[in-house]
């Protein structure tokens, strides 16, 4: 299942991330994931293992198992490239061994000190908060995605981490409309109003964090994860399915494209499995009153500054 973009282009609905993938396994994950049936992969240069995820695509395309136009290739800009917009793209190319990406989006909507293209750090000034770069703005930024459009390098642009206002400048800038909207979200964290403005211009919502993070925002953020949610344990009971693929299915049913990740082969198979059973009306309403709006990935933690404050 696929949705179309506003350049024309198909995503899949269901996509694998990669972000805190071991490098060691991502050889076995990729292989196996595209044998499951993953058409989709989210990288990004921040990820420090798009080069693992390069070897892994070029064995899968040299055995045959897929072409490179059956596959959908996300990466993102980091935030300390947002003045260096065309080597940091060719830089993710390089490692990914890939001739041109699916999908770029800007990863963050900040600038912060360039330290060298694909460093991706993220430097702490004197003050202990991150060392904000102030002479790039995001519409600069944008137009030289734009040019990657123009030279082939990129099929479609979006952007992620934006909210509504700062989406609206980029409608207000673009002459390439963005595609995507990659956003946390999941059923404690549901961003209706955001969600429906991107709809509404046109703007594909990717669901980042779709399972809330699980485990591993609760070991690196401390937070509660919706996998342990009495209700959503209910409706899984109900649809014989585990919570992950009640909370995969209805980002679905939102309309929202999903990226989980997982390292366990059984959970790869798994959260593909969305597609054989629909969750009725008064269940999504059931989940649509369990939003919080609770955040669970917290950059300010590394950063210093709280990006959404
Ligand atoms: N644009 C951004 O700023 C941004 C930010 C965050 C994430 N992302 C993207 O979104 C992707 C997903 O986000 P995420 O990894 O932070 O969170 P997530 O996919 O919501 O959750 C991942 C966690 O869920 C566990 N998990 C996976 N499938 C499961 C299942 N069926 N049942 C129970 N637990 C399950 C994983 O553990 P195991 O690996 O042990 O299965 C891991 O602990 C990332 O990989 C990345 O590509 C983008």
């Amino acid at each position: 299942m696929a949705i179309t973009l506003n350049s024309g282009f198909e995503m899949p609905i269901v996509g694998l991330g990669v972000w805190r993938m071991e490098g060691k396994d991502i050889r076995n994950l990729l292989i196996n994931a595209v044998k499951i049936g993953y058409r989709h992969f989210d990288c990004a240069a921040d990820y420090q293992n798009e080069r693992e995820v390069g070897e892994a695509l070029t064995e899968v395309f040299q055995s045959g198992l897929v072409k490179r136009e059956d596959i959908f290739i996300t990466t993102k800009l980091w935030n300390s490239d947002h003045g260096h917009v065309v080597e940091a793209c060719k830089n993710s190319l390089r490692k990914l061994c890939l001739d041109y990406l699916d999908l770029y989006l800007v990863h963050f909507p900040i600038a912060t000190r360039h330290t060298g293209i694909g460093t991706t750090s993220s430097a702490i000034g004197e003050d202990g908060i991150l060392d904000i770069d102030t002479t790039v703005s995001l519409e600069t930024t944008w137009h030289a995605m734009e040019d990657l459009v123009s030279m082939g390098l990129v099929r479609s642009i979006g952007i992620s981490n934006y909210d509504i206002f700062l989406t609206r400048d980029c409608l207000a800038y673009s002459k390439v409309k963005p595609a995507v909207n990659q956003i946390e979200t999941h059923p404690y964290f549901q961003r209706e109003s955001l969600v429906k403005f991107c709809h509404k211009h046109g703007i594909c919502v990717t669901a980042h964090t779709p399972l809330g993070g699980a485990v591993a925002n609760t070991e690196w953020f401390g937070s509660v994860s919706c996998l342990d949610d009495s209700v959503l344990k209910g409706i899984a009971e109900k649809y014989k399915k585990t919570v992950g693929q009640i909370v995969l299915r209805w980002g679905i049913q939102r309309n929202t494209v999903v990226i989980p990740k997982t390292s366990k082969l059984e959970r790869l198979r798994q959260n593909l499995k969305v597609f054989d059973f629909e969750l009725a009306k008064e269940d999504m309403e059931l989940i649509k009153s369990l939003d919080r709006n609770y955040r669970t990935n917290q950059p300010a933690k590394f950063w210093g500054v709280d990006l959404y404050a």
